[in-house]
Formats: structure tokens, sequence, C-alpha cells
């Protein structure tokens, strides 16, 4: 079997990915500890740990948001692997292949994804992530800017109060809790188990498929 080297995601991409990985993980530790602190008062050399504690998590959320704007960006004018329309324009066959996608993962039948951008499963666990990316972000900004009429009023309507805001913000935490853990298995299982190369696709930008013999 010969295989050829082809190129999947952009650096942008990319740079997104890796920015949203590692402002999410510190975003979660962060307000893991905003909600459960161990102490929000000054503590002997003159630190206030809430204060910097919180600070970080705003820093992470400005990157976070940035790499939201890319993804959209993306979604509009990025290549046919990144792009939003090829997805909508084949959504029939992509719902199949989620469906085939799933019976692989669970070992019920053989599965091999041919194409070179994300399987239909892996595209509408993403869409779903992104979902709840803009509603952290929404109910980030609205927990942050209360005094601020644009966010109140998206705030007030998509959440109500902002208790409920901060409850739906925390429960987000844990909705990118558990997919990271199923993302990350999922990744290394296509690594081990296919040729394609996966996991470095997100690092280098390439994939290997398999080449098509005429005749
Ligand atoms: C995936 C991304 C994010 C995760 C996992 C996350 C997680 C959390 C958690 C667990 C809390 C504690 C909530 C509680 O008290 O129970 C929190 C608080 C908060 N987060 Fe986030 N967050 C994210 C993104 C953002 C964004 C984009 C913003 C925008 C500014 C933001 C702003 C805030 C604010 C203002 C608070 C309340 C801080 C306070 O009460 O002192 N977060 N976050
Ligand atoms: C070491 C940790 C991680 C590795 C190795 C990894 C690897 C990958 C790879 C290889 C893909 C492309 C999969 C494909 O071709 O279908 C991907 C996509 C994706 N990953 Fe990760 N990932 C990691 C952590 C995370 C984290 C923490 C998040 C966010 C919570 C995340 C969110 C995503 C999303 C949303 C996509 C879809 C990209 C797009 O919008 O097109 N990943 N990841």
């Amino acid at each position: 079997m010969q295989y050829e080297k082809k190129f999947a995601w952009s650096w942008l991409l990319r740079l997104y990915h890796w920015a949203m990985a590692l402002s999410v993980l510190v975003l979660a530790l962060t307000g893991l500890y905003i909600s459960h602190p161990v102490t929000s008062s000054l503590t002997g050399g003159g630190h206030f740990p809430m204060a910097d504690i919180r600070y970080i998590h705003f820093i992470c959320a400005f990157i976070f948001s940035g790499a939201i704007i890319a993804r959209i960006y993306l979604a509009l004018f990025g290549n046919r692997q990144e792009s939003l329309c090829g997805y909508v324009r084949h959504l029939p066959a992509n719902i199949a292949d989620a469906w085939h996608a799933l019976r692989g993962y669970l070992y019920i039948e053989k599965y091999r994804h041919d194409g070179l951008g994300h399987n239909g499963l892996a595209t509408m666990a993403y869409f779903l992530t992104f979902i709840i990316a803009l509603s952290q972000i929404i109910s980030g900004f609205y927990l942050l800017f209360p005094e601020s009429a644009f966010w109140q009023s998206w705030g007030l309507a998509i959440f109500g109060p902002q208790q409920t805001a901060r409850y739906v913000h925390h429960l987000g935490m844990w909705y990118f809790a558990i997919f990271t853990l199923v993302h990350v298995y999922i990744t290394i299982w296509n690594e081990i188990k296919t040729p394609d190369g996966m996991l470095s696709s997100m690092l280098g930008g390439y994939k290997f498929k398999e080449r098509k013999v005429q005749g």
C-alpha cells in the first residue's frame, strides 16, 4: 500500500487549536479555584490569591475568545477541510458517516474515514463544542462586565439572572473536561490504529492518505 502526504490544516487552524486547548486547561483549573477557593483573603506575604487567579482566568478568557473568532473566520474562509460550507453541502452523507464512525469506535463494524478533514461524528462533536464555547464567552463576559449594556442585554436574554449564567458557566467547564478526555482518547486511538498521522497533523498540518492507483 502506498501513501501520499496531503495538506489538511492551515497554520491559523493549528494556532487556534493549541491556543484553545492550552487556554481551556488554565481556564478550567482557575475556574475550579474561583468556585472553591482555598482562601479569598490576603495571605501572609501580601498576596491576594483570588485576585491573581481571577486575573489569570481573564487573560486566558481573552486568548480563548480570540481563538473562537479565528475559528469563525476559518468556517467562512478556511480551506475545504476547515470551512462549514462543504460539511453542510454533504450533510446526509456526513450524518451516515457519523453513524459508521460511532459504530467503528465501539468496535461494532470496521470503519475507515477516507476524507482529509474530520469524520462526520467528529464534526458534530466539534460543532457542539463551538456552541458551548460561545456560551462560555457570553456568560463569562456577562459575569465580568455586568454594567455594560451590551453584555447585560445578551446575558439577560440568554441566561436570565447572573447566578444562572454562573451556574451554566460552571457546567460548561465540566463539558470541556469530559470532551477533552474523550477527544484525546480518540485522537491517540486513531494515531495507533490508522496510518493517517492524525495527531501529528495538528502540529505539521499534513495527513497521510492511500494513493489511488489508476487502472
Ligand atoms: C472554556 C472556557 C472557560 C471555562 C472552562 C471557565 C470556567 C469557569 C469556572 C468553573 C468558573 C467558576 C464558576 C463558579 O463560581 O462556580 C468561572 C468563573 C468566571 N469566569 Fe470562566 N471559564 C471559561 C471561559 C471564560 C470566559 C471566556 C470568560 C470571559 C471573560 C470568563 C469569565 C469568568 C468570570 C467573570 C467568572 C466569575 C469570576 C468571579 O465570580 O469572581 N470565563 N469560569
Ligand atoms: C494533547 C491534547 C490534544 C491533542 C493531541 C489534540 C489533537 C487534535 C487533533 C489531531 C485534531 C484533528 C482531528 C481530526 O482530524 O479529526 C483535533 C481537533 C480539535 N481539537 Fe484537539 N487535541 C488536544 C486537546 C484539545 C483540547 C483540550 C481541546 C478543547 C477543549 C481540543 C479541541 C479540538 C477541536 C475543537 C478540534 C476541531 C478543530 C476544528 O475546529 O476544526 N483539543 N485535536
